[in-house]
């Protein structure tokens, strides 16, 4: 994505990576980085899609005494398990088919540095109980040698947008390698919940990708800022980077207006975007409007007119539609959207299931 070269790019230049926002959880999150960075304990690092976890690992690392060695990133979620076992551990000549000579794994190139292990919550059981045992005793088993291999010094820092507890409880995460991971956790809010920081990040992102000479754009106006500083960004800031970008380059003028937004963020601004076909506002609206600017809770503003017959079923299906569409197809942050507790999430993926109401997702993805 060129949104990422390019704010990676900026990244490089520094040589620090970069935390945008002067919010109260902004200014939290760096004095804890800064209190976290002195030790050697394992981290676990969580939040929506888009947060910032990578680059709160790499400030981590970056303020460590670890920081003139390397930081290395590994996507657990990103390779089949055997992929993943040699990037991770390395392997051994004519291990398997291709395998032509040794080959060091990340968490060895990574000796005296920082491995950050992406997507923690994807990795197979067998892989958990690998990285498990390498927790344990920091020898690094190649895939393909006989005996114990080196032993590697290393600072973990795990991630995931998942929840761990869920996945323990359904038996696809290991509760040891949870607790060995969970020593510090940080846990980095939602854009929506610090959204004074909306209007500093989109000044840095616009200042940022309008220094490409071709590009017409140069600042944005009150009504476009309010816009966005108002959405609720399901895909939180790496949205809001690619959002910036397009406004950039597709932009005639120099100062960008509402209408230079992507439709996805206008839509629920009633008067500056109008759909194509103009419709009454249903009841469906109104309850959506509820929950997602007065912040009520699906339990008590939607659940219960359903279960009192005051809805139909239609107007179920209706609100959990748009939820979908805000949330690209995630029933996830459609829970979170409708503001229940993550314990919540079964009980009420459960409620759809039970009542017809549960929508594919897939037609939501695009
Ligand atoms: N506070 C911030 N200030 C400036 N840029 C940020 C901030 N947080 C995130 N970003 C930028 O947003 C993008 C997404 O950040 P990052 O990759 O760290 O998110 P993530 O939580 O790891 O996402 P995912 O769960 O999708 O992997 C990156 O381009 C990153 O540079
Ligand atoms: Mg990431």
């Amino acid at each position: 994505m060129a949104g990422r070269a390019f704010a990676g790019s900026l990244m490089r230049k520094s040589g620090q990576p970069q935390l945008i926002g002067t919010s109260r959880q902004m200014v939290e999150l760096r004095e804890e980085i800064s209190r976290v960075a002195r030790s050697d304990a394992k981290i676990l690092v969580t939040g929506e899609s888009g947060v910032g976890k990578e680059v709160v690992a790499q400030c981590i690392h970056v303020e460590s005494p670890r920081s003139n060695v390397n930081f290395t990133a590994v996507n657990c979620g990103g390779l089949p398990e055997n992929l993943l076992e040699s990037e991770l551990f390395g392997h051994v000549r004519g291990s398997f088919t291709g395998a032509y000579r040794d080959k060091p794994g990340k968490l060895e190139l990574a000796h005296d540095g920082t491995v950050f292990l992406d997507e923690i919550g994807e990795m197979t059981l067998r892989m958990q109980g690998l990285l498990l045992r390498f927790l344990e005793t920091g020898e690094l088993q190649k895939v393909g040698a006989d005996g114990g291999g080196r032993v590697v010094n290393v600072r973990v820092i795990a991630a995931t947008n998942r929840s761990l507890r869920d996945l323990i409880s359904q038996g696809a995460f290991r509760e040891d390698l949870f607790y060995r991971l969970n020593v510090i956790h940080i846990e980095i809010p939602p854009l929506r919940e610090r959204r004074e920081d909306i209007p500093l990040l989109v000044e840095h992102f616009l200042q940022l990708f309008a220094r490409d000479p071709g590009c017409a754009v140069r600042s944005i106006n009150a009504d476009a800022l309010a816009i966005l500083s108002r959405y609720s960004w399901p895909g939180n800031i790496r949205q809001l980077v690619n959002v910036v970008e397009r406004l950039v380059i597709t932009g005639r003028e120099p100062v960008a207006t509402p209408d230079d937004l992507p439709p996805d963020v206008r839509v629920h601004e009633g008067v500056s975007f109008r759909p194509k076909r103009e419709r009454r506002r249903t009841v469906a609206d109104d309850l959506y409007k509820r929950l997602i600017d007065e912040h009520e809770s699906f339990w008590s503003c939607v659940y219960t007119l359903y279960m009192d017959r005051e809805i139909t079923r239609g107007t179920m299906r209706d609100v959990i539609r748009m939820g979908l569409e805000e949330a690209r197809g995630n029933y996830r942050i459609v829970a979170r959207l409708f503001n229940l507790e993550s314990r919540d999430y079964k009980r009420f993926l459960n409620f759809l299931r039970k009542h017809d109401c549960q929508l594919p997702f897939k037609e939501f993805r695009q």
